[in-house]
């Protein structure tokens, strides 16, 4: 009998510490009105100072095991999406392993910027259908305060930082449900328009985030737009099927423009963007987890998953719950 994975639970965190539009303005020359306006965005949550990237990743997978009521030594994986890890070596993948005491199995992390959960989404689902993995924590979580440059307006209202997770089991390919396709993307000719001015083996620092936010709002619609249609081909689709669209929480009107594109009501669309602003790979989680946990997203729906990030790297999932 071939198998495939379902997605069996979901957890998330946002720290403490909250920070308003109104905050920012202490910061930087800018208004709520122009945040708000421009991105949708109405506060972020940042860590403290002492809190890494590793720290929330295990809030999340634990709400998660919690809500699927599985133990750590039922789990064999661990993928962990991030840009911000707390080292360069180890993964935060084997932090939040021995953390929560997950046997020994794989664990490591992977680095796609804002596409990061839908890329270890994708490659969790290949491990479990090549039988090399049974139940699999996949968690996107990220301190993007820690990259930015706190004096440049046009990035640092933008981000916020969080963490999300979902369990990912293995079953027999004959039921409803599971992960039905994933679509995964990359051009490297559009690197230079969002990256961090630095890294460990050129300037020896982390860098901060430049974006050239105009050019990556032109791409991020048709890229979306385009991952989403394939999904919906290959699936033999139609938008009209699709429950929900559960985006990247990068910008309103990018998530709207998409929609439009796409011919799919807001209706059906799930938008947190408001409460945590970007939150690149734990974006989507995050937005999922909420959506899951309010009862808006019920088992028997077709969930569409799709993002966009830095590389740029782009992709989209569709799930039946
Ligand atoms: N407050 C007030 N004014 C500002 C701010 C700010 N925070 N930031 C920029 N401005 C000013 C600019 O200086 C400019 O002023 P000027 O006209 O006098 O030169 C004006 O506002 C307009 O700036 P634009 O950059 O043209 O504004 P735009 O409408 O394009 O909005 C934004 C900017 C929100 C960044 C938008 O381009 C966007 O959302 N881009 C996509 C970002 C995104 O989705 N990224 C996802 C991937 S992130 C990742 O992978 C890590």
């Amino acid at each position: 009998m071939a198998i495939c994975s379902r997605i069996i639970s979901t957890g998330s965190y946002l720290p403490k510490r909250i920070m308003t539009n109104f905050d920012m303005e202490k910061i930087v020359d800018t208004s709520d009105e122009w945040i708000f306006q421009r991105s949708g965005i109405k506060q972020r949550h940042i860590a403290a100072k002492n809190q890494s990237t590793s720290d929330m990743a295990v809030i999340a997978a634990r709400n998660a095991m919690e809500q699927a009521n599985i133990s750590p030594k039922d789990i064999d994986g661990i993928i962990v999406a991030t840009t911000t890890p707390d080292q360069t070596f180890p993964s935060v993948a084997v932090k939040v392993q021995s953390t929560i005491g997950v046997p020994v199995g794989v664990a490591f992390d992977i680095q796609a910027v804002c596409t990061g959960f839908i890329y270890a989404l994708s490659i969790a689902d290949n491990f479990i259908k090549a039988g090399q993995l049974k139940r699999a924590l996949i968690i996107g979580a990220e301190k993007m305060s820690s990259i930015l440059n706190w004096e440049d307006r046009t990035t640092c209202v933008l981000f916020g930082d969080g963490a999300g997770a979902v369990v990912l089991e293995a079953q027999e390919n004959n039921s409803n449900s599971g992960i039905l396709s994933t679509h995964l993307y990359a051009d490297g000719g559009l690197r230079d328009i969002l990256y961090t001015d630095g890294g460990v083996s050129t300037t020896g620092d982390s860098g901060h985030i430049v974006m050239h936010g105009r050019e990556v709002f032109k791409h991020a619609v048709n890229l979306m737009a385009g991952a989403v249609n394939a999904a919906l081909e290959e699936n033999k689709l139609r938008v009209e099927n699709i429950d929900w669209l559960v985006p990247h929480q990068a910008n309103i009107r990018i998530i709207e423009a998409t929609a439009k594109k796409l011919s799919l009501p807001m209706e059906n669309v799930i938008v947190t963007v408001q409460d945590h602003g970007n939150t690149s790979a734990a974006s989507i989680p995050l937005a999922f987890d909420k959506a899951i946990r309010s009862g808006r997203i019920k088992k028997g729906d077709l969930v569409l998953f799709e993002a966009l990030g830095g590389g740029l790297t782009w992709g989209s999932a569709l799930a039946r719950m």
